[in-house]
């Protein structure tokens, strides 16, 4: 397989894109991006500045500093880790107080407008798995293999706590189900780039998949898609 294509993987929260794009992005030696963790960054970023809280959104704030935001991806210890310009910032955009916020930054033009420049700079060359809301539609319209993950609520929200709770980050259950709810909300009624499934995404449900099979499931896709 020595032809590197772009794939982009979508779907709702916490439905393990990031798990299987990580996996499949390692298997075939391309490069993995969390799109998502984008998006976390600006929102804490954001946050600090007080512009944003679960209560308000200061639209106009965030369009005049959005120049200011600077956001990197760096290798710590073998770790794609993000960085706000020289702070390692990679756990606490898993923390509550940024998934109460990001969904709402994530509807602002300017915030997309600039992430996906970054985004489309990073997968130039191909050899990229990328995963978030809005890679097949808007980030690589073009990608050779486009993939919809699913997953039901329940299992989404039982996978989310158990994440969390292995990184020692306080929520209940029923707090990490609401944020699920709200999220998905959010991101598919949102006017810029909601999240959709595009016609020629192949949907995946994992509800009842173990982490290997859903690599196995998506390594022949990728074979089928490169021979084709
Ligand atoms: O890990 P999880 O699926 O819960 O979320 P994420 O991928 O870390 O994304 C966090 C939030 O960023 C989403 O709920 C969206 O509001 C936003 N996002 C987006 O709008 N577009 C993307 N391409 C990726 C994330």
């Amino acid at each position: 397989m020595n032809q590197k294509i772009t794939i982009a993987i979508d779907g709702f929260s916490a439905c393990g894109k990031s798990t299987l794009a990580k996996a499949l992005a390692s298997k075939l030696g391309y490069s993995f991006i969390d799109s998502g963790a984008m998006y976390r960054g600006a929102a804490l970023f954001f946050y600090r500045l007080g512009f944003v809280s679960k209560v308000h959104l200061d639209e106009d704030s965030i369009h005049r500093s959005i120049n200011n935001l600077s956001l990197n991806f760096k290798l710590i210890e073998g770790k794609n880790c993000l960085f706000l310009k020289n702070e390692n910032i990679d756990d606490e955009i898993r923390q509550s107080h940024v998934a109460e916020v990001v969904s709402k930054v994530a509807t602002i033009k300017a915030v997309r407008v600039q992430l996906v420049k970054q985004q489309q700079e990073m997968g130039r060359n191909g050899g990229i798995v990328m995963d978030g809301r809005d890679i097949g539609s808007v980030v690589f319209p073009d990608a050779e293999l486009k993939i919809f993950v699913t997953a039901s609520p329940s299992i989404r929200a039982q996978r989310r706590f158990d994440e969390l709770k292995e990184k020692g980050i306080p929520q209940t259950l029923e707090e990490v189900r609401e944020n699920l709810t709200k999220r998905d909300h959010v991101d598919s009624t949102r006017t810029e780039s909601p999240l959709i499934q595009v016609d020629d995404a192949i949907v995946l449900d994992n509800s009842s998949l173990s982490k290997n099979q859903q690599l196995e499931w998506i390594m022949g896709k990728v074979e089928h898609r490169i021979n084709a």
